[in-house]
């Protein structure tokens, strides 16, 4: 729902960020660390992070703005289990299971945004508001004394916070996070934004290697060198934390002026903020546009990464159209799909090799090894 934007301004840890950036950044680490291949490339843990860590985490499945308005849903598939995010009447988002409670059929097909107030099952038309509630059923004389209120769908725990929607597969979900990070994603105004594009890449890698490219600023130069290398300052980069989930910032051009004038267009054009949420969703916010990736690890060398492109606009003309599709192509397919998850394609191929029993990671990439004792203080 788009909320109405007053003046926007930035939290006390956006502005800290920002003023160590003034002054060159910061080091996070002063010794080269290590982490083990086999996080990689073990089927095993794989399957110890989806029962210990995406099986009971709150998860980010999308922005608010997929649901710009009441009644409408979307399928979502990435996770394991058929679910629905649905935005009710009253304007709620909801995490729903995507399951008809006569049969198990699964109710709504595809993966389109569906615009209507209620959904009927394909099989025998059992119909469901947007809130999970059976609303309807032909032939009710043949069910007697079947309670409709019994007959649900499936509610997973679900937040939406900050302009992002949230869920978690475990009933005893604190999503009290989710809701620190939100005064933050509030602070820019993310909620008001609008979606332009969404794209889900499937990429042959362990997910953690999608994490580990937007962990760390050391590559951005070279990795990037063709597209976005130019915009930044190399290593000039600093961090914090808020719980588990990493708050970055990138330098483009920082002065003191800048951070002092506590404004938002001059921040966003002088620094990149990146927040690498824990387990694995990744938004960064450009100088006048937002990507949100959403991972969802499918084996242990398959990932689906589902970027999402926000902006602060509606389309309304074609030369508007024109400007964000080319920040999408850059980004997307550019930066993203043809830099950063090829190199963490390639990773995977060389790491499954065995050639080396474990990476190394220098000081500019100490983020890095702060996620991975994150995920591994889990297992
Ligand atoms: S399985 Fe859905 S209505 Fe029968
Ligand atoms: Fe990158």
């Amino acid at each position: 729902m788009n909320a109405t934007r007053g003046r926007l301004a930035p939290t006390s840890g956006q502005l800290a960020l920002a003023a160590r950036l003034a002054q060159g950044g910061s080091r996070a680490a002063d010794a080269i660390t290590h982490v083990n291949a086999d996080a990689y490339t073990s089927p095993g843990r794989h399957a110890a992070e989806q029962a210990q860590i995406f099986a009971c985490t709150p998860l980010v499945i999308a922005p608010s703005a997929l649901l710009p308005e009441r009644n409408m849903s979307v399928p979502h598939d990435g996770f394991g289990k058929p679910l629905l995010i649905a935005r009710d009447k009253d304007g709620e988002a909801h995490v729903l299971l995507n399951v008809c409670r006569h049969r198990g059929t699964r109710l709504v097909e595809g993966t389109e945004r569906i615009c209507a107030p209620r959904l009927t099952c394909p099989y025998h038309a059992w119909t469901y508001s947007l809130d999970g509630a059976l609303t309807g059923l032909p032939r009710p004389d043949s069910f007697p004394g079947l309670d409709k209120r019994d007959f649900a769908l499936k509610h997973l725990p679900t937040r939406e916070a900050g302009g992002l929607i949230w869920f978690a597969f475990n009933d005893d979900a604190d999503f009290a996070e989710a809701d620190e990070l939100g005064q933050d994603f509030d602070a820019f105004g993310l909620a008001g934004q609008y979606l332009f594009r969404r794209r889900t890449h499937d990429v042959a890698a362990n997910w953690k290697l999608i994490m580990d490219a937007f962990l760390e600023s050391y590559h951005v130069q070279r990795l990037h060198a063709a597209t976005i290398g130019k915009f930044f300052r190399d290593g000039v980069a600093t961090g914090d934390m808020i719980g588990p989930h990493q708050r970055s910032a990138v330098g483009r051009d920082v002065s003191a002026e800048a951070v002092a004038a506590e404004d938002w267009p001059t921040l966003r054009s002088a620094i990149t903020y990146t927040y690498q949420m824990f387990p694995g969703t990744i938004l960064i916010v450009s100088p006048d546009y937002v990507n949100l990736m959403t991972l969802m690890p499918q084996a242990h060398d398959r990932v689906l990464v589902e970027d999402f492109m926000l902006i602060p606009e509606a389309l309304a003309t074609e030369k508007a159209l024109d400007h964000w599709e080319r920040s999408w192509n850059l980004l997307d397919g550019g930066v993203f799909a043809s830099e950063d998850f090829r190199a963490a394609a390639l990773g995977q191929q060389g790491l499954q090799s065995g050639a080396i029993d474990r990476i190394t990671l220098g000081t500019l990439e100490a983020g890095i090894r702060t996620f991975h004792d994150q995920v591994e203080a889990r297992l």
